[in-house]
């Protein structure tokens, strides 16, 4: 039998949910006004918010007169964002490695360090260029990432966090390429243990990789009020991106 990939686990669980708890609708929110007044997008613009866990950005994009598609791996978060489904907003099981055949995009949103998850650097180029196939012609491309740098020069190497009742003992390290989190917990009285692999992607990564699947890069930001990018600063790497 193969091993479930990590992500493939973890976020599938409730205690992803509750660990992130902090990352919501509130926060979404501001994020998700900020982009629409910087991107002007007309209302009914086709945008896929690709990897929308439970669907918190899909639905300000929405309520934001966008027409939304949400996809996700985890059966489970669709399951729930679906509960929000209307006219103009949908939600699909979907891996981001693989085109979604069914419909093209003018903007396509990649929220909450949802990318650089595979072993293999080359899955990061199939998540691009199945997002340059999803993509109409001169359509438009946001990938929000952690800024791997900063994160990297501030890594906080053990953590104890306890949320809803659960404490959570929190390991991080970077291996050079990847920065990993061990995350264990006890919750009725069940002993649990998961992992987050995610590349540690640079700007200059991002930008090979954008050059090599048909993107141009246009502009980036630092954090969710789009203030400018500083690589030794910044919490966030918010990527602007245009199909070519
Ligand atoms: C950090 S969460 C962010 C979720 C959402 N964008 C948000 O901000 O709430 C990353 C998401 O990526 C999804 N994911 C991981 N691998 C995926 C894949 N191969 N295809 C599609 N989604 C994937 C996970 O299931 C999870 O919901």
């Amino acid at each position: 039998m193969t091993k479930k990939e990590w992500f493939a686990d973890w976020f599938n669980t409730p205690y992803y949910h509750t660990l992130y708890k902090h990352r919501d609708d509130q926060e979404a929110e501001l994020f998700i006004k900020r982009l629409l007044d910087y991107l002007k997008l007309k209302s009914g613009t086709e945008v896929l918010d690709l990897a929308c866990g439970k669907g918190r950005h899909s639905r300000m994009l929405h309520a934001l007169g966008m027409r939304v598609t949400g996809l996700d791996l985890s059966e489970a978060s669709i399951r729930e964002a679906a509960e929000f489904t209307s006219e103009g907003l949908n939600f699909a099981v979907h891996d981001m490695r693989y085109p979604f055949e069914k419909q093209q995009f003018d903007v396509v949103f990649n929220l909450f360090t949802s990318f650089g998850y595979f072993d293999e650097l080359d899955a990061n180029e199939a998540v691009l260029k199945s997002v340059h196939q999803m993509l109409t012609v001169d359509g438009q491309l946001i990938i929000d990432f952690m800024n791997a740098k900063k994160v990297i020069s501030q890594l906080v190497k053990q953590e104890e966090k306890t949320i809803d009742g659960i404490t959570f003992q929190l390991e991080r390290a970077f291996d050079g390429q990847h920065i990993h989190k061990q995350i264990r917990f006890k919750d009725n009285g069940r002993d649990f243990h998961f992992s987050e692999r995610v590349q540690a992607l640079t700007i200059t990564e991002f930008t090979q990789l954008l050059n090599a699947t048909g993107f141009e890069l246009i502009r980036t930001f630092g954090d969710f009020s789009l203030q400018p990018f500083n690589e030794n600063e910044s919490d966030r790497l918010i990527i602007h991106a245009r199909r070519i």
